[in-house]
């Protein structure tokens, strides 16, 4: 059941990279931003069915980090999806978050039903690397679960099984991405669109022919540089923002809500 059974809405969030209370990650506080987020929803789209959140979740997988995102995500006046990031720590987010869904194999994967496609939530994190894994373990279980179901699906995952043109964060996609593939390509007339995290940019466009779109970070952007430097890849402070996203029958658009914005509004 959806709030208009016309046009299922969803909020997509990411990268939220909390850390202790009052704690800074780059200079910013990310505490704040999610709770600027957070207000933001609650205000202007609590219509929506519901939040996805991809991953990154904390900065450091601590539990003061797991507290304080919890804290805040009580606050969220519509249910909420979480997905964990590299920056996560899976024990100390399954302790935090026992309800949240798991997959018979332990990871943290489950399914949601909408009108208008089966959402699905995978996890792509590998413990003590940045680069994302999609295992035999976890193929198997999204083998499954594509093969026990029909219609139409939406896929929500941290890392992009896909490079974006920036070298330091390609080098640090999900690895499995061709094994990833033979399982969608059986399926590619069903995936809608697959959302998500981890390369802090707003990103869209294609993979093999499936729509993608991946959001800005809560917390901190990386810099469009395109090109390798000797000193790493550079990061900035772009404003955050949130996804939009209205999905029915006949498409799915998604909008980026730059939702710290203050400039003037005026009427046309
Ligand atoms: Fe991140």
């Amino acid at each position: 059941m959806i709030k208009n059974p016309d046009m299922l809405k969803f909020i997509h969030l990411t990268d939220c990279h909390i850390v202790k209370d009052g704690g800074a990650v780059y200079g910013q506080q990310p505490a704040g931003r999610l709770r600027a987020a957070i207000d933001s929803i609650n205000s202007e789209h609590h219509d929506a069915d519901f939040v996805v959140i991809t991953g990154d979740l904390t900065h450091h997988g601590d539990d003061a980090a797991y507290e304080i995102f919890a804290r805040e995500l009580r606050r969220l006046s519509i249910p909420s999806h979480l997905l964990v990031g590299n920056h996560d720590d899976v024990r100390t987010f399954r302790f935090h978050f026992p309800e949240a869904q798991r997959c018979d194999c332990g990871f943290i994967q489950g399914s949601k039903r909408t009108p208008f496609g089966l959402c699905l939530f995978l996890d792509t994190s590998q413990r003590g690397s940045d680069v994302g894994r999609y295992c035999e373990e976890r193929q198997g279980w999204l083998k499954g679960v594509l093969s026990e179901t029909s219609g139409p699906v939406m896929l929500f995952m941290h890392h992009p099984p896909f490079a974006i043109g920036l070298p330091d964060m390609d080098e640090s996609r999900l690895e499995d991405a061709e094994a990833f593939w033979q399982i969608l390509r059986l399926h590619r007339h069903r995936v809608r669109h697959i959302f998500v995290g981890h390369a802090h940019r707003m990103v869209y466009g294609n993979w093999r022919g499936l729509p993608v779109s991946c959001m800005r970070g809560l917390n901190h952007q990386v810099a469009l540089e395109m090109t390798s430097s000797p000193k790493g890849q550079y990061g900035n402070f772009e404003a955050p923002a949130y996804g939009v996203v209205l999905a029915n029958e006949e498409q799915i658009m998604v909008h980026m809500h730059d939702f710290m914005d203050r400039s003037d509004r005026f009427i046309f």
